[in-house]
């Protein structure tokens, strides 16, 4: 499913970042934009993040 619209990013998309190292919204911003044009995905974008922090 798309999280960020805007930038056409997946939740597989933060997922594979988050196995390659990123534990920020600051560090998807920086690989995808997240959250750069309308920021309504930012809510979506931490939940998945945070998600999938819990797992590591
Ligand atoms: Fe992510 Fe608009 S949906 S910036």
């Amino acid at each position: 499913m798309y999280v960020c619209i805007c930038n056409q990013v997946s939740d597989r998309d933060i997922k594979a970042s988050i196995q390659e190292g990123a534990t920020t919204m600051r560090a998807l911003y920086k690989e995808h934009n997240i959250g750069s044009q309308c920021g309504k995905c930012c809510q979506c974008a931490k939940k998945v993040l945070n998600n999938e922090l819990l797992k590591i």
